[in-house]
């Protein structure tokens, strides 16, 4: 066996582990999260999932990835053969977000140079759904492919692949370094002039004030939860794969923290530049802001933002280049993770060398993004992401807490990370893993399925959920059970565990 590759240096992995974490989830999806859950009272439920599930599970995931020394069905099938199948389980959770994922950062990337003349002109709206996306009636009128999305997508695809082709220290490692502190820097940039805006402080106010009612609304909890999941990467693979690449000697209960809290700043930072901004358009358009805000993921980058941006003035075209670039490159940095999370899973398995894996892995996963340069990209988008976040994440970090606080001795872990660490993992961590998330989990997939047996999501045929949304869901729990049930390749690594690791 070769050895296993391994990050450069600490600030390479964290770079690293935040641009896993730091995505669209964190630019379209926190804002109106918490905007539309209670503002400021939207704190609470996040901040208490952030540290009774967050962050500790972001300790046990980095704690076995670098115990163990594998990707997520490695590891899984290490600590017991029988539970391979659940590391599988989530990577094909990571293959469907990688499908659909990339999408988004080629429309991004599109917008990017329609923001040098402000393409969409007045009615966003339509340009967006009619003339870019040329939408169709439905999720299985396909329209044919769209050259122009079908392009952005392959820069997407060959930028990915450049980075795990060059490895873990010399390409996603150098992605990192590059991407992040840009992406820091625009947001900083966009924040400050967001919040510096006329009519700012009613954008800021939509997004901050306290609706106290909504504490007690289990929606808002489950909301908490599932953004917290989705934006710190954690319960799909990537974690695990990421911290099985750390040396020896590495803090890993302050890595958790610090990937979490940076994550989580740049929630509250994008937060500032979207609503600083969207309150300014409001002004300028006369209207309340909940009437100018729309609806947060989609709506909210290709619809409503450049509506905003065009209220800028001279400036107009440098802050749309800045806010898609944004969106690009924390997009482009979390495409890259969930590859890796299936990358190292197939080179662990197979016992095959990096550049062949990733080029016939990202061959795969682009022929099937073609599905999204459809007419009907966005619909199929739509279901499968509603899925995947619903069932496919969150059951598959159920099942990842009940095994690990319940069938395992959690306190090898607490051994492993603690003597290794400045701060400590202490009796609050095993609580938060064996109780209290096992606890709010269970809620919330028991929740999440009554909620789409009985009343079927969006307005879509029930044969477009099943196809786009169920059958997902069935190829994740079988192929896993599938893969977990072949032979590795070389039984070798199976038995080649923490002691053997480099320093
Ligand atoms: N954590 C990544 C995001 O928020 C997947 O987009």
């Amino acid at each position: 066996m070769a050895n296993r590759e391994q990050w450069g240096s600490r600030v390479g992995f964290i770079l690293a582990a935040v641009g896993s974490a730091i995505g669209l989830g964190n630019i379209w999806r926190f804002p109106y999260m918490a905007a539309q859950n209670g503002g400021g009272a939207f704190f609470i439920p996040y901040l208490f999932a952030l540290f009774t599930a967050g962050i500790p599970i972001m300790i046990l995931e980095f704690g076995l990835g670098h115990k163990y020394r594998g990707s997520a069905p490695l590891t899984f099938a290490k600590l017991n053969r029988k539970w391979e199948w659940l590391g599988w389980w989530q990577v094909i959770v990571c293959f469907f977000i990688t499908v659909y994922y990339v999408a988004v950062i080629g429309w991004s990337l599109s917008y990017t140079v329609f923001s040098l003349s402000l393409s969409w002109g007045e009615a966003s709206a339509d340009f967006f759904f009619n003339k870019y996306l040329n939408i169709t009636d439905g999720p299985f009128n396909f329209g044919g492919l769209q050259w122009h999305i079908l392009i952005p997508i392959l820069i997407a695809y060959l930028i990915n692949f450049a980075a795990l082709y060059g490895g873990v220290k010399n390409g996603i490692e150098k992605a990192g370094k590059i991407m992040m502190p840009i992406l820091f820097f625009m947001t900083v940039i966009i924040a400050i002039r967001g919040v510096t805006l006329p009519g700012a402080a009613a954008g800021l106010n939509y997004l901050f004030k306290p609706d106290l009612s909504k504490i007690l609304d289990y929606r808002v909890w489950t909301a908490a939860y599932g953004q917290i999941f989705f934006t710190l990467s954690v319960g799909f693979a990537i974690m695990i794969a990421y911290s099985s690449y750390l040396p020896k000697k590495s803090d890993i209960v302050n890595n958790a923290f610090m990937t979490s809290f940076l994550n989580c700043g740049f929630s509250l930072l994008a937060g500032f530049a979207v609503f600083g901004i969207i309150g300014h358009m409001a002004k300028v358009q006369g209207a309340p802001v909940a009437e100018v805000a729309g609806n947060g993921g989609v709506g909210l980058a290709f619809v409503t933002f450049p509506n905003a941006i065009n209220t800028l003035g001279s400036v107009a075209p440098i802050f749309g280049v800045l806010f898609f670039l944004s969106l690009t490159f924390a997009g482009l940095t979390s495409f890259i993770s969930i590859n890796e999370a299936a990358i190292s899973s197939i080179m662990d398995k197979l016992n095959m060398e990096r550049k062949k894996v990733v080029i016939a892995y990202n061959v795969v996963a682009f022929i099937v993004s073609l599905l999204f340069a459809t007419g009907a990209g966005l619909y199929v988008l739509d279901i499968l992401d509603h899925f995947i976040n619903s069932f496919g994440i969150v059951f598959g970090g159920l099942i990842e807490v009940i095994l690990l606080g319940w069938f395992f001795n959690l306190k090898s872990i607490q051994d492993h990370v603690n003597p290794i660490s400045e701060l400590r993992a202490g009796g609050w961590w095993i609580v938060t893993i064996k109780i209290i998330t096992p606890i709010v989990l269970t809620y919330m997939a028991v929740m999440n399925l009554y909620g789409d047996l009985t009343k079927p999501y969006g307005d879509y045929p029930l044969n477009a959920l099943f196809a786009f949304g169920w059958l997902a869901i069935i190829i994740v729990i079988a192929g896993g059970f599938y893969l977990g049930s072949r032979k590795w390749k070389n039984e070798l690594v199976l038995n080649n565990n923490e002691t053997s690791m480099e320093g």
